[in-house]
């Protein structure tokens, strides 16, 4: 079947305004919008510029809008979406560098705003890592699925409003931490997180939860992280 990819354009030392160009495709079944763009550089446009790494929905390099909603390309199989007219754009909200690529420098940002690693200022055991039964790893098991692909961020209305705001990833990278049973770095991340661009700029309007091509939930770690910084205070 013969479909039609409008896909973003953009360059900045053109001068021109960014504009949609059509190319049509011979989509096959089990083409993936990944595969289509790769099609497109190959044969049609070889000035086209995206991200891709791992093919496989693992490295997360490839979160863009397809026909309104982010989405990881390469798992985005072109026929499952049913139309003859397929949109490719940048993730929304990040800064455009290059037709599909975005700045993602806010993003990681955000990320090392709230220590996105695990804080424990107490020696580990010499013979052996840091014991997490797992009972206490099945409570932030799905939290650990994170690809870091933006697309949760990106489809963040109150990131748009507001840049600053950490956004759900970031916010969910805290949740895996802070409610991880090694970590003690709950005190190092409350202050960015308890401020009118963090916990508290969240309107649980939920498009991150939609979007999560790993199915995780940000608006609920929010809600627990909430929870615990009050908790905390008082
Ligand atoms: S929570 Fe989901 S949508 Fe957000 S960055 Fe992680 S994998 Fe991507
Ligand atoms: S639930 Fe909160 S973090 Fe998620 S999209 Fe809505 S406002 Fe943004
Ligand atoms: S290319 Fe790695 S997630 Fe799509």
């Amino acid at each position: 079947m013969k479909i039609t990819f409008k896909v973003y354009r953009f360059d900045p030392q053109s001068g021109k305004a960014p504009y949609l160009q059509d190319f049509p495709v011979e989509v096959t079944p089990g083409m993936t919008i990944l595969d289509a763009l790769g099609e497109i550089k190959a044969h049609q446009d070889g000035t086209l510029v995206y991200r891709r790494s791992c093919r496989s929905g693992i490295c997360g390099s490839c979160a863009m809008k397809i026909n309104g909603f982010n989405r990881l390309a390469c798992e985005t199989q072109a026929l499952l979406l049913k139309q003859s007219v397929i949109h490719v754009e940048p993730l929304p909200g990040l800064k455009p560098i290059k037709d599909l690529a975005v700045d993602m420098e806010i993003f990681y940002e955000a990320l090392a705003r709230v220590k996105h690693w695990l804080i424990n200022p107490d020696p580990p055991p010499t013979d052996k890592e840091r014991y997490q039964s797992p009972e206490d790893f099945k409570k932030i098991e799905v939290s650990t699925s994170c690809i870091l692909c933006a697309s949760c961020t990106a489809s963040c209305p109150s990131f748009w409003a507001d840049k600053n705001y950490l956004g759900p990833a970031a916010i969910l990278k805290a949740y895996r931490y802070s409610f991880d049973t090694r970590d003690k770095g709950f005190a190092d991340r409350v202050g960015a997180l308890d401020n009118k661009h963090g916990l508290w700029r969240c309107h649980t309007i939920m498009n991150c939860t939609d979007c999560c091509p790993k199915h995780i939930n940000p608006t609920e770690s929010i809600c627990h992280l909430r929870r615990m910084t009050v908790e905390n205070k008082y």
